[in-house]
Protein backbone atom coordinates (compact mmCIF):
# COMPACT_ATOMS: atom_id res chain seq x y z
CA UNK A 1 0.00 0.00 0.00
CA UNK A 2 1.25 4.08 -0.46
CA UNK A 3 0.24 5.33 3.05
CA UNK A 4 -0.93 8.92 3.70
CA UNK A 5 -0.56 9.13 7.28
CA UNK A 6 -1.38 12.64 9.17
CA UNK A 7 -0.61 13.35 12.77
CA UNK A 8 2.76 10.56 11.44
CA UNK A 9 5.23 12.73 13.84
CA UNK A 10 3.24 12.17 16.60
CA UNK A 11 2.44 9.48 18.92
CA UNK A 12 0.81 6.88 17.55
CA UNK A 13 1.46 7.92 13.63
CA UNK A 14 4.94 7.24 14.17
CA UNK A 15 4.30 4.03 15.45
CA UNK A 16 2.41 3.49 12.64
CA UNK A 17 5.10 4.19 10.24
CA UNK A 18 7.69 2.04 12.30
CA UNK A 19 5.24 -0.66 11.79
CA UNK A 20 4.21 -0.08 8.22
CA UNK A 21 7.59 0.62 7.00
CA UNK A 22 8.59 -3.17 7.80
CA UNK A 23 6.73 -4.43 4.75
CA UNK A 24 8.66 -3.81 1.77
CA UNK A 25 5.81 -3.66 -0.21
CA UNK A 26 4.43 -0.18 1.93
CA UNK A 27 5.55 2.97 0.70
CA UNK A 28 4.84 6.06 3.66
CA UNK A 29 4.18 9.74 3.24
CA UNK A 30 3.99 11.34 6.38
CA UNK A 31 1.76 14.70 6.58
CA UNK A 32 2.63 16.76 9.68
CA UNK A 33 2.68 20.07 11.32
CA UNK A 34 4.90 18.97 14.19
CA UNK A 35 2.62 21.10 16.75
CA UNK A 36 3.63 18.08 18.89
CA UNK A 37 5.12 15.70 16.19
CA UNK A 38 8.49 15.27 16.96
CA UNK A 39 11.58 15.23 14.19
CA UNK A 40 13.14 12.52 16.53
CA UNK A 41 10.28 9.69 16.48
CA UNK A 42 10.51 9.61 12.40
CA UNK A 43 14.12 10.35 11.70
CA UNK A 44 15.60 7.40 11.18
CA UNK A 45 13.15 6.37 7.86
CA UNK A 46 14.57 9.95 6.30
CA UNK A 47 16.94 8.02 3.70
CA UNK A 48 14.48 5.18 2.86
CA UNK A 49 12.99 5.56 -0.79
CA UNK A 50 9.83 4.12 0.51
CA UNK A 51 9.23 6.74 3.29
CA UNK A 52 8.38 10.66 2.34
CA UNK A 53 8.11 13.30 5.13
CA UNK A 54 5.88 16.48 4.07
CA UNK A 55 5.51 19.19 6.59
CA UNK A 56 2.32 20.87 6.20
CA UNK A 57 -0.65 21.88 8.25
CA UNK A 58 -3.88 20.20 7.41
CA UNK A 59 -6.24 23.33 7.40
CA UNK A 60 -4.03 23.88 3.97
CA UNK A 61 -6.19 22.61 1.41
CA UNK A 62 -4.07 23.15 -1.78
CA UNK A 63 -1.03 21.55 0.08
CA UNK A 64 -2.70 18.37 1.27
CA UNK A 65 -4.77 18.01 -1.98
CA UNK A 66 -0.99 18.22 -3.37
CA UNK A 67 0.54 15.81 -1.10
CA UNK A 68 -2.09 12.72 -1.15
CA UNK A 69 -1.77 12.59 -4.48
CA UNK A 70 -0.70 8.66 -5.36
CA UNK A 71 -1.72 6.85 -2.43
CA UNK A 72 -4.17 4.47 -1.72
CA UNK A 73 -5.16 4.44 2.27
CA UNK A 74 -4.80 7.39 4.81
CA UNK A 75 -4.50 6.99 8.65
CA UNK A 76 -5.84 9.89 9.87
CA UNK A 77 -3.87 10.66 13.08
CA UNK A 78 -3.49 14.61 13.26
CA UNK A 79 -5.94 16.07 16.09
CA UNK A 80 -5.38 18.84 18.76
CA UNK A 81 -3.16 17.21 21.24
CA UNK A 82 -4.43 19.67 24.13
CA UNK A 83 -7.30 18.57 25.26
CA UNK A 84 -8.33 21.21 28.05
CA UNK A 85 -6.83 23.99 25.69
CA UNK A 86 -10.61 24.39 24.57
CA UNK A 87 -11.27 26.42 27.69
CA UNK A 88 -9.36 29.19 26.80
CA UNK A 89 -9.08 28.56 22.87
CA UNK A 90 -12.95 27.17 22.11
CA UNK A 91 -12.49 26.56 18.02
CA UNK A 92 -9.18 24.28 18.12
CA UNK A 93 -10.69 21.63 18.14
CA UNK A 94 -13.39 22.66 15.56
CA UNK A 95 -10.04 23.83 13.18
CA UNK A 96 -7.99 21.20 13.95
CA UNK A 97 -10.24 18.52 14.58
CA UNK A 98 -13.51 18.99 11.91
CA UNK A 99 -12.32 21.51 9.33
CA UNK A 100 -8.95 19.38 9.23
CA UNK A 101 -11.21 16.22 8.65
CA UNK A 102 -13.21 17.69 5.75
CA UNK A 103 -9.93 19.23 4.33
CA UNK A 104 -8.16 15.65 4.13
CA UNK A 105 -11.62 13.60 3.19
CA UNK A 106 -12.36 16.17 0.47
CA UNK A 107 -9.07 16.34 -0.60
CA UNK A 108 -8.96 12.41 -1.02
CA UNK A 109 -12.26 12.64 -3.00
CA UNK A 110 -10.49 15.04 -5.65
CA UNK A 111 -7.27 12.58 -5.65
CA UNK A 112 -9.54 9.10 -6.41
CA UNK A 113 -8.15 7.86 -2.86
CA UNK A 114 -10.73 5.86 -1.17
CA UNK A 115 -9.69 4.71 2.14
CA UNK A 116 -9.10 6.08 5.58
CA UNK A 117 -8.86 5.04 8.90
CA UNK A 118 -9.82 7.73 11.62
CA UNK A 119 -8.44 7.73 15.07
CA UNK A 120 -11.44 8.70 17.00
CA UNK A 121 -12.42 8.59 21.06
CA UNK A 122 -14.85 7.43 23.97
CA UNK A 123 -15.31 11.42 23.81
CA UNK A 124 -17.90 11.01 21.80
CA UNK A 125 -20.05 9.22 24.13
CA UNK A 126 -20.16 11.91 26.59
CA UNK A 127 -20.25 11.34 29.86
CA UNK A 128 -21.99 8.44 30.70
CA UNK A 129 -20.69 7.02 33.61
CA UNK A 130 -20.62 3.35 34.12
CA UNK A 131 -22.40 2.36 31.11
CA UNK A 132 -20.70 0.21 28.88
CA UNK A 133 -21.45 1.72 25.49
CA UNK A 134 -21.32 -0.08 22.49
CA UNK A 135 -20.70 1.29 18.79
CA UNK A 136 -24.36 2.10 18.43
CA UNK A 137 -25.07 3.85 22.10
CA UNK A 138 -27.34 7.00 22.08
CA UNK A 139 -27.54 10.03 22.13
CA UNK A 140 -24.18 10.93 21.24
CA UNK A 141 -23.52 13.75 23.53
CA UNK A 142 -19.76 14.66 24.03
CA UNK A 143 -19.06 17.20 26.91
CA UNK A 144 -15.81 18.79 25.62
CA UNK A 145 -14.96 20.49 22.05
CA UNK A 146 -12.34 17.26 21.63
CA UNK A 147 -15.16 14.86 22.14
CA UNK A 148 -17.54 17.27 19.74
CA UNK A 149 -14.80 17.24 16.93
CA UNK A 150 -14.17 13.57 17.21
CA UNK A 151 -17.94 13.07 16.87
CA UNK A 152 -17.83 15.74 13.78
CA UNK A 153 -14.96 14.61 12.23
CA UNK A 154 -16.45 11.22 12.45
CA UNK A 155 -19.93 12.49 10.69
CA UNK A 156 -18.02 14.43 8.10
CA UNK A 157 -16.26 11.05 6.86
CA UNK A 158 -19.59 9.46 6.97
CA UNK A 159 -21.30 11.62 4.64
CA UNK A 160 -18.62 11.81 2.02
CA UNK A 161 -18.18 8.41 1.98
CA UNK A 162 -21.74 6.97 1.54
CA UNK A 163 -22.07 10.20 -1.39
CA UNK A 164 -18.55 9.89 -2.74
CA UNK A 165 -18.31 5.86 -2.85
CA UNK A 166 -15.32 5.81 -0.32
CA UNK A 167 -14.83 3.93 2.34
CA UNK A 168 -13.78 3.98 6.42
CA UNK A 169 -12.62 2.66 9.55
CA UNK A 170 -13.41 4.26 12.39
CA UNK A 171 -11.72 3.60 15.94
CA UNK A 172 -13.23 5.04 19.16
CA UNK A 173 -10.12 4.37 21.21
CA UNK A 174 -9.55 4.17 25.21
CA UNK A 175 -6.60 6.17 26.40
CA UNK A 176 -3.41 5.03 24.05
CA UNK A 177 -0.19 4.73 25.84
CA UNK A 178 3.55 3.66 24.67
CA UNK A 179 7.13 4.64 23.92
CA UNK A 180 6.07 7.58 21.66
CA UNK A 181 4.18 8.85 23.76
CA UNK A 182 3.51 13.10 23.13
CA UNK A 183 1.04 13.79 26.18
CA UNK A 184 -1.19 12.10 28.73
CA UNK A 185 -1.06 11.05 32.63
CA UNK A 186 2.14 8.86 32.67
CA UNK A 187 3.78 10.86 30.53
CA UNK A 188 2.85 14.28 32.71
CA UNK A 189 3.64 12.14 36.23
CA UNK A 190 6.84 11.26 34.99
CA UNK A 191 7.73 15.05 34.11
CA UNK A 192 6.69 15.94 37.28
CA UNK A 193 9.01 13.72 39.31
CA UNK A 194 11.89 14.23 37.50
CA UNK A 195 11.47 17.81 38.25
CA UNK A 196 10.58 17.35 41.79
CA UNK A 197 10.39 13.56 43.03
CA UNK A 198 9.03 14.70 46.55
CA UNK A 199 5.57 15.37 45.73
CA UNK A 200 3.60 14.98 42.80
CA UNK A 201 0.09 16.91 42.14
CA UNK A 202 -2.71 14.98 40.52
CA UNK A 203 -5.28 16.59 38.58
CA UNK A 204 -9.12 15.74 40.16
CA UNK A 205 -9.32 13.65 43.39
CA UNK A 206 -7.28 10.25 41.62
CA UNK A 207 -10.21 8.23 41.05
CA UNK A 208 -10.89 8.96 37.74
CA UNK A 209 -10.57 5.27 36.16
CA UNK A 210 -10.50 4.48 32.15
CA UNK A 211 -8.73 1.78 29.77
CA UNK A 212 -5.19 2.49 29.58
CA UNK A 213 -4.21 0.55 25.69
CA UNK A 214 -0.90 -0.20 24.80
CA UNK A 215 -0.03 1.54 20.98
CA UNK A 216 0.50 -1.83 19.91
CA UNK A 217 -2.32 -3.51 20.88
CA UNK A 218 -3.85 -0.15 18.83
CA UNK A 219 -1.79 -1.23 15.81
CA UNK A 220 -3.07 -4.80 15.69
CA UNK A 221 -6.82 -3.52 15.92
CA UNK A 222 -6.70 -0.93 13.00
CA UNK A 223 -4.83 -3.22 10.76
CA UNK A 224 -6.77 -6.28 11.50
CA UNK A 225 -10.15 -4.67 11.92
CA UNK A 226 -9.36 -2.91 8.28
CA UNK A 227 -8.52 -6.32 6.46
CA UNK A 228 -11.10 -8.10 8.13
CA UNK A 229 -14.20 -5.59 7.70
CA UNK A 230 -15.48 -4.04 4.65
CA UNK A 231 -18.99 -1.95 4.66
CA UNK A 232 -18.74 1.46 3.90
CA UNK A 233 -18.22 2.93 7.39
CA UNK A 234 -17.30 0.76 10.23
CA UNK A 235 -16.55 2.08 13.45
CA UNK A 236 -15.14 -0.04 16.01
CA UNK A 237 -14.15 0.38 20.17
CA UNK A 238 -10.69 -0.36 20.79
CA UNK A 239 -10.04 -0.33 24.48
CA UNK A 240 -8.47 -3.44 27.31
CA UNK A 241 -11.70 -4.35 29.03
CA UNK A 242 -9.94 -3.35 32.21
CA UNK A 243 -9.73 -0.12 34.22
CA UNK A 244 -7.28 1.50 36.22
CA UNK A 245 -7.60 4.38 38.19
CA UNK A 246 -5.31 7.72 38.24
CA UNK A 247 -3.65 7.17 42.29
CA UNK A 248 -3.29 3.77 40.12
CA UNK A 249 -0.96 5.09 36.98
CA UNK A 250 0.60 7.28 39.68
CA UNK A 251 1.74 3.96 42.30
CA UNK A 252 3.39 2.36 39.01
CA UNK A 253 5.13 5.61 37.47
CA UNK A 254 6.51 5.97 41.25
CA UNK A 255 7.42 2.41 41.50
CA UNK A 256 9.61 2.63 38.01
CA UNK A 257 11.04 5.56 38.62
CA UNK A 258 12.60 3.55 41.86
CA UNK A 259 11.13 6.57 44.31
CA UNK A 260 10.06 6.32 47.63
CA UNK A 261 8.23 8.50 50.02
CA UNK A 262 6.31 10.63 47.28
CA UNK A 263 3.63 13.33 48.91
CA UNK A 264 0.40 13.00 46.34
CA UNK A 265 -1.28 16.47 46.78
CA UNK A 266 -5.27 16.51 44.94
CA UNK A 267 -6.60 19.41 43.08
CA UNK A 268 -10.17 17.96 43.76
CA UNK A 269 -13.32 17.36 42.38
CA UNK A 270 -14.14 13.88 40.23
CA UNK A 271 -12.45 15.21 37.30
CA UNK A 272 -9.30 16.07 36.11
CA UNK A 273 -10.42 19.51 33.95
CA UNK A 274 -13.94 20.83 32.78
CA UNK A 275 -14.97 18.38 29.75
CA UNK A 276 -12.76 15.41 31.77
CA UNK A 277 -14.93 12.38 31.68
CA UNK A 278 -14.13 10.71 34.93
CA UNK A 279 -15.53 7.07 34.50
CA UNK A 280 -15.06 5.91 30.42
CA UNK A 281 -16.54 2.02 29.93
CA UNK A 282 -16.39 0.01 26.49
CA UNK A 283 -18.39 -2.49 25.15
CA UNK A 284 -15.82 -4.71 23.17
CA UNK A 285 -18.15 -7.26 21.88
CA UNK A 286 -18.01 -5.98 18.01
CA UNK A 287 -13.75 -6.18 17.91
CA UNK A 288 -13.87 -9.19 19.97
CA UNK A 289 -15.83 -10.89 17.40
CA UNK A 290 -13.41 -10.57 14.77
CA UNK A 291 -10.80 -11.97 16.79
CA UNK A 292 -9.26 -8.92 18.52
CA UNK A 293 -8.46 -8.82 22.20
CA UNK A 294 -6.13 -6.63 23.72
CA UNK A 295 -2.57 -8.46 24.62
CA UNK A 296 -1.64 -6.26 27.63
CA UNK A 297 -4.34 -5.36 30.47
CA UNK A 298 -4.41 -2.26 31.11
CA UNK A 299 -1.49 -2.29 34.65
CA UNK A 300 0.80 -4.10 32.38
CA UNK A 301 0.21 -1.92 29.41
CA UNK A 302 1.08 1.32 32.23
CA UNK A 303 4.24 -0.67 33.53
CA UNK A 304 5.21 -1.21 29.70
CA UNK A 305 5.25 2.31 28.34
CA UNK A 306 6.47 3.72 31.75
CA UNK A 307 9.41 1.77 31.04
CA UNK A 308 9.22 2.20 27.48
CA UNK A 309 9.47 5.82 28.38
CA UNK A 310 12.18 6.24 30.59
CA UNK A 311 14.60 4.37 28.45
CA UNK A 312 13.52 6.86 25.37
CA UNK A 313 15.68 10.03 25.19
CA UNK A 314 13.65 11.57 22.69
CA UNK A 315 10.88 11.34 24.56
CA UNK A 316 11.36 13.16 27.47
CA UNK A 317 14.04 15.57 26.86
CA UNK A 318 12.16 17.42 24.30
N1 LIG B 1 -3.37 9.12 22.62
C1 LIG B 1 -4.59 8.79 23.02
O1 LIG B 1 -4.81 8.42 24.17
C2 LIG B 1 -5.75 8.81 22.05
C3 LIG B 1 -6.97 8.22 22.41
C4 LIG B 1 -8.03 8.25 21.50
C5 LIG B 1 -7.87 8.88 20.28
N2 LIG B 1 -6.67 9.45 19.97
C6 LIG B 1 -6.51 10.13 18.68
O2 LIG B 1 -5.45 9.53 17.98
C7 LIG B 1 -4.80 10.51 17.17
C8 LIG B 1 -3.31 10.50 17.44
O3 LIG B 1 -3.09 10.81 18.81
P1 LIG B 1 -1.63 10.92 19.41
O4 LIG B 1 -1.72 10.58 20.84
O5 LIG B 1 -0.67 10.19 18.53
O6 LIG B 1 -1.40 12.50 19.31
P2 LIG B 1 -0.08 13.33 18.98
O7 LIG B 1 -0.33 14.72 19.44
O8 LIG B 1 1.12 12.63 19.48
O9 LIG B 1 -0.05 13.29 17.38
C9 LIG B 1 -0.82 14.15 16.59
C10 LIG B 1 0.07 14.62 15.44
O10 LIG B 1 -0.70 15.43 14.58
C11 LIG B 1 0.07 16.56 14.20
N3 LIG B 1 -0.91 17.60 13.84
C12 LIG B 1 -1.82 18.19 14.67
N4 LIG B 1 -2.56 19.07 13.97
C13 LIG B 1 -2.14 19.02 12.69
C14 LIG B 1 -2.52 19.68 11.48
N5 LIG B 1 -3.49 20.61 11.48
N6 LIG B 1 -1.87 19.38 10.35
C15 LIG B 1 -0.88 18.46 10.33
N7 LIG B 1 -0.48 17.80 11.43
C16 LIG B 1 -1.09 18.08 12.60
C17 LIG B 1 0.92 16.86 15.41
O11 LIG B 1 2.10 17.59 15.11
C18 LIG B 1 1.26 15.45 15.89
O12 LIG B 1 2.43 14.95 15.28
C19 LIG B 1 -5.50 11.84 17.50
O13 LIG B 1 -6.51 12.05 16.55
C20 LIG B 1 -6.11 11.59 18.84
O14 LIG B 1 -7.22 12.41 19.08
C21 LIG B 1 -5.61 9.43 20.83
Amino acid sequence: MKAFITGGAGFIGSTMADRLIKDPNNEIVIYDNFCSGKMGYIEKHINNPRFKLIKGDLLDLPAVKEAIKGCDFVFHFAANPDIAKAMIETDLDLRLGVIATYNLVEAMRLNNVKKIAYSSGSGVYGDVGYTETPEHFGPLLPTSMYGASKLGAEAIISALCHMFDMQAWIFRFANVIGENQTHGVGYDFIRKLKEDPKKLLILGDGNQSKSYIHVEDVLDAILLVSEKTNDKVNVYNVATGDYITVTEIADVVIEEMGLKGVQYEYTGGSRGWKGDVPVVRFNLDKVKKLGWKSKYSSKEALTRSIKQMLGNKIVLNS
